[in-house]
């Protein structure tokens, strides 16, 4: 059992991290105000104060951070610059110093947004980023904001689907929502990328602590696909109307964030450390579908008043 303090909470990966862990570690999170009944324990705080890390810090004494916040929505961060730099390069960066002083494991959350996507293949973490917006640029200096203060840092570039507080945050949520109530939505055929159930994300990286692991590591599903097929997985392991989702361009689509075409990485090095295979897609299909059976996404959203 370990001390974790977790950002970001109220998240998507926040949220299902903490669900993960809270069981079989003693977990502390830091929110700023959404989750008023959560079945774990809860700082209240804005990470952009600049007393609210050194405080939960004092009082979690945590033997591991894991950074689940940041400004994630490619659309905001492309609106508000200044805001996605405080929140995805500075405030990861004060958090890895800080737990170099304490002698913390920290674990900064990046993204596979950080490639251009012009690859044919899979990216390993030796190829060259190449960022197309504001959220991956920041994204990018944020990892290496991390590891210029922190060498021990683990950086982990993820990917992932699943239930969430608002019931809106991830594709997976989008597909199923729309399916559900019979509206039809369209899948880019042309962005490729590599979804792993966020829970699978969540286990996976507590194995990456507890392997004393550190260094820029890929963690996403072993198995590439488009957005459009994704959606059409989902339909079908929900015995929804597939016909309902049409495919199409992202050339075509109204986003002002620039999106990459091909964003499969491989997870080769992240595998060979771990000395196993990560989750097969299927696999983490079938959990996302039987945590719908059990009521798992109501229950998330019953922690917010
Ligand atoms: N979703 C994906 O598939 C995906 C893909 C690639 C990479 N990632 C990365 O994975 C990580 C987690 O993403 P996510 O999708 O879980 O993000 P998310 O759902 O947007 O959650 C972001 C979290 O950060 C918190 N936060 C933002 N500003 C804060 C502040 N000033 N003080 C305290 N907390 C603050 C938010 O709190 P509030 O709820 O109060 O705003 C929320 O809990 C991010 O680093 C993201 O870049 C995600």
């Amino acid at each position: 059992m370990a001390r974790i303090l977790i950002t970001g909470p109220s998240g998507l990966l926040g949220i299902n991290f903490a669900l993960e862990t809270m069981n079989k570690h003693e977990l502390v999170a830091i929110d700023r105000g959404k989750l008023t009944r959560a079945p774990f324990r809860v700082l209240n705080g804005d990470l952009l104060n600049a007393e609210t890390l050194d405080s939960a810090l004092d009082f979690a004494r945590p033997q591991w951070l894991i950074n689940c916040a940041a400004l994630a929505d490619l659309e905001a961060c492309e609106n508000n610059p200044g805001m996605s730099r405080r929140l995805n390069v500075d405030l990861p960066a004060q958090m890895a110093q800080a737990c170099k002083a304490r002698g913390i494991s920290f674990v900064h959350i990046s993204t596979d947004a950080v490639f251009d996507g012009e690859k044919n293949g899979f990216y390993t973490e030796e190829d060259s980023p190449n960022p197309l917006g504001v959220y991956a640029q920041t994204k990018l200096d944020g990892e290496q904001a991390v590891f210029a203060e922190n060498e021990n840092a683990i950086v982990a570039r993820v990917n992932f689907y699943g239930w969430s507080l608002s019931g809106r945050r991830s594709l997976a949520e989008f597909f199923h929502h729309n399916l559900t109530h019979q509206k039809s939505m369209s899948g880019f055929t042309d962005v490729k990328f590599c979804p792993m159930l966020v829970n699978d994300t969540a286990r996976i990286l507590i194995k990456m602590l507890q392997k004393n692991m550190s260094g820029l590591y890929h963690l996403v599903g072993p198995q590439a696909m488009s957005k459009y097929q994704f959606g059409i997985e989902i339909a079908r392991r929900f015995g929804l109307k597939a016909s309902e989702i049409s495919p199409k361009s992202i050339n075509t689509s109204s986003l002002i964030a620039r999106r990459a075409h091909n964003l499969c990485l491989s997870t080769q090095k992240l595998s060979t450390a771990l000395g196993e295979s990560l989750p097969e897609f299927s696999t983490g299909l079938n959990e996302f579908y039987t945590q719908f059976e059990q009521g798992y996404p109501q229950k998330i959203r019953s922690y917010q008043q």
